[in-house]
């Protein structure tokens, strides 16, 4: 801490001469292009930027264009609800979180039934391809689960099912599929892991669901591919996760994830805070947040 204060001005001019030696965002071709919006969208953030999103009693517009995008998204992805029903999802700060909060909730379903049946529960695993983005690894060692990874092969930049499915045991809490492969771009088989993993299901008890990390492909595939089933149309897809920009034109970082049914979101994960006013509900990593909401 200086001594002495400085004038604000001249704390300004030497922050932003020195902020000058950042790259500049629009030459910034790599980072997902996230870099340029149109000028009414940085008018909305402008103007909500002094908004904590938290205190949703104090801006419960706000919140309820955040249901709103969790509705269309839920429905984008043939969530199995009806017209009327609310669908469950959080907006996060981008599919990092998202997938934090995907992982969570399936680790403590798996926990509360290896509980009920008496069993251990401290060895959870996770499948995937080893071209997975670091945020499972993050996921992995935070939460304490091991990352069981299916290897790519010389000709397959993707995960195989049929080796996923070889790899699930009793202690794994889902496979994750991507859609998307963050180097490739290229989409994996959810249909067939769903189809595979039915039939070891069915041998073997465990239940093992599934979560689609659509960080890139969710916003492409139902409309370049509406007819591909990778989401909620194939039973064992629990959750979704997915971010929001990914391919431009929106600013980093903005997120959600949605399940597929209320039961799939364990209880004692959703806090329920009362000290800004009334009940809120909860379920993110972090309290206070910047309003991103707009920027769907
Ligand atoms: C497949 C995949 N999952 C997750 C992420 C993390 O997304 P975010 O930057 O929105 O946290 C990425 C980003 O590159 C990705 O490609």
């Amino acid at each position: 801490m200086p001594d002495q204060p400085i004038p604000k001005d001249a704390a300004y001019q030497i922050i932003n001469d020195e902020l000058m030696l950042d790259g500049n965002p629009r030459l910034n071709l790599a980072s997902f292009v996230t870099t340029w919006m149109e000028p009414e969208c940085d008018k909305l953030i402008m103007s909500s930027l002094n908004k904590n999103y938290v205190d949703m009693d104090e801006y419960p517009v706000t919140t309820e264009l955040q249901n709103r995008c969790v509705n269309m998204i839920a429905r984008l992805f043939h969530a199995p609800i009806g017209e009327d029903d609310t669908a469950v999802g959080v907006g996060t700060v981008g599919s990092s979180e998202a997938i934090m909060l995907a992982g969570l909730a399936f680790k403590k379903k798996w926990q509360e039934k290896r509980k009920s049946q008496g069993k251990t529960y401290h060895n959870p695993n996770i499948v995937t391809g080893s071209n997975v983005q670091v945020c499972w690894e993050k996921f992995a060692r935070y939460f304490e689960v091991d990352l069981k990874v299916v290897n790519l092969t010389e000709d397959c930049y993707v995960m195989d099912p049929v080796k996923a499915v070889e790899m699930v045991d009793e202690n794994t809490i889902c496979v994750a599929a991507i859609l998307g492969s963050t180097m490739t771009g290229e989409f994996e088989d959810v249909k067939l892991l769903n189809e595979l993993l039915t039939k070891k299901n069915k041998e073997t008890g465990w239940n093992t669901p599934i979560h689609v990390d659509a960080a890139s492909g969710g916003f492409v595939a139902p409309f370049l591919y509406p007819d591909l089933e990778w989401d909620f149309r194939l039973p064992l897809v629990k959750s979704i996760n997915v971010s929001g920009h990914k391919y431009g034109l929106v600013y980093a970082g903005v997120g959600w994830v949605v399940w597929r049914a209320k039961e799939d979101l364990p209880d004692d994960l959703v806090f329920h805070i009362n000290y800004l006013g009334s009940d809120q509900p909860t379920f993110t990593l972090n309290f206070s947040k910047g309003k991103n909401v707009f920027t769907c």
